[in-house]
């Protein structure tokens, strides 16, 4: 990839130096490492554990999803990437440079390597959209030329070329969260941090700056860690997630590992809203024993590790007698194939105990969910 060309007119280093290594080679070290991060605060009413015990590895270039209910941690977690909090306890890495332990200075330069984006946009209602996004680089002293071209380049970036002059209360809930994107990217960070940035906008504003978000991820090769309580806004966007739940790290892995096979409760909490529950007239015939010329109704679950979106005819082939898809659908994630299919079988040669045994030859996790006549 060519390095863009918004790299070439700062005057802030990027952090982002090492290149990936040879095959044979170790792997590269984590862009960010935390460990043993541990964020008591002393609230009103004695202290409130907030994080206990993370461990984490985040891998330069990825976008990395935090997920977890209201109060779960999340926000707290991302202020400790760059330094908002203090942790209690335990450390954290950013290119291998323990943030713990620099002098202020430092610590001022390290932060402009990490941009951040908040759910309600934090802009300054009376300065137009140029002046919000060239703030930072003034605060940081540089020329007024450079950050006029700054400021065109990454307006251009977001896609918000005809509103240098307006002001925030003229824009769009998006058009904000573009200005925001872009005040993010002044210092060309490595890092971009997102507290529920699309929270406060609608299904289509969101997924124009998911988009946008990725566009910039490949374009800058930017880490983005992001956070969200929702999630269709991971399987969109993010390669890996971990579910947070009252400041512990309950599940992680690859987005469509958690989406496929979501083990702790709380991941399948969060993803009930993306599953369809089955029809009630399904419901109401369907019968816990087996009545003299029942369909067996059976749940297939496909939860990616297979590559190959399911094979119906074969399916079909093998139980034999008479198939009904009731209900069901499969997506792809990350390439891997992913779903439920709900399916009737009736007037088959095959025992009930032979037909579930061969439709787990098909998914990954088969279930009786009962009998219709
Ligand atoms: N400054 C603070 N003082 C005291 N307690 C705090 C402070 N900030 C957060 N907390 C508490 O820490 C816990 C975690 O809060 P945090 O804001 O990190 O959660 P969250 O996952 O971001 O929640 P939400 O989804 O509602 O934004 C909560 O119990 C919260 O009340
Ligand atoms: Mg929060």
């Amino acid at each position: 990839m060519t390095a863009p060309s918004l790299r070439l007119i700062t005057d802030a280093p990027a952090l982002a130096t090492s290149l990936p290594l040879a095959s044979d080679a170790q792997p590269p070290a984590p862009h960010i490492r935390l460990r043993g991060i541990s964020k008591v605060y002393q609230g009103a009413q004695g202290p409130v554990q907030a994080l206990s015990d993370i461990d984490l590895d985040i891998h330069r270039g990825e976008v990395f999803g935090i997920i977890g209910r209201s109060g779960a941690g999340k926000s707290s977690l991302i202020r400790i990437l760059n330094r908002l909090e203090t942790p209690t306890q335990g450390q954290v890495l950013l290119d291998q440079v323990n943030l713990g332990e620099v002098n202020e200075d430092r610590l001022v330069e390290l932060r402009r390597g990490i941009g951040m984006i908040f759910q309600h946009f934090n802009l300054m209602s009376a300065k137009t959209v140029a002046q919000n996004v060239e703030l930072p680089l003034k605060v940081a002293g540089v020329s007024r030329a450079i950050r006029q071209r700054k400021v065109r380049e990454l307006l251009a970036l977001v896609g918000l070329e005809g509103k240098h002059s307006a002001y925030p209360a003229q824009l769009s809930g998006g058009q904000k969260q573009r200005v925001g994107i872009a005040r993010a990217l002044v210092h060309d960070p490595a890092v971009l941090l997102c507290d529920e940035a699309t929270s406060a906008l609608d299904p289509e504003t969101t997924a124009s700056i998911l988009a946008l978000l990725r566009d910039i991820n490949q374009r800058l090769r930017l880490t983005i860690v992001l956070i969200t309580h929702e999630m269709a806004v991971i399987r969109e966007i993010c390669d890996r997630v971990v579910v947070l739940e009252q400041g512990r790290i309950v599940e992680q892995g690859p987005v469509w590992q958690v989406f496929g096979d979501p083990r702790h409760e709380v991941s399948r909490t969060l993803l009930a809203p993306l599953q369809h529950a089955l029809p009630a007239a399904l419901l109401a015939r369907l019968r816990p024993v087996p009545e003299s010329g029942a369909a067996l109704v059976l749940a297939l679950r496909f939860s990616g590790a297979s590559a190959e979106e399911p094979d119906l005819s074969g399916l079909f082939h093998a139980l034999g007698g008479h198939v009904r898809l009731l209900q069901g659908g499969i997506e792809q994630i990350q390439g891997r194939a992913l779903g439920q299919l709900v399916i009737s079988v009736a007037q088959s040669p095959l025992e009930h105990s032979q037909l579930i045994e061969r439709a787990g030859r098909w998914a990954q996790n088969v279930e009786v969910l009962g009998y219709v006549v």
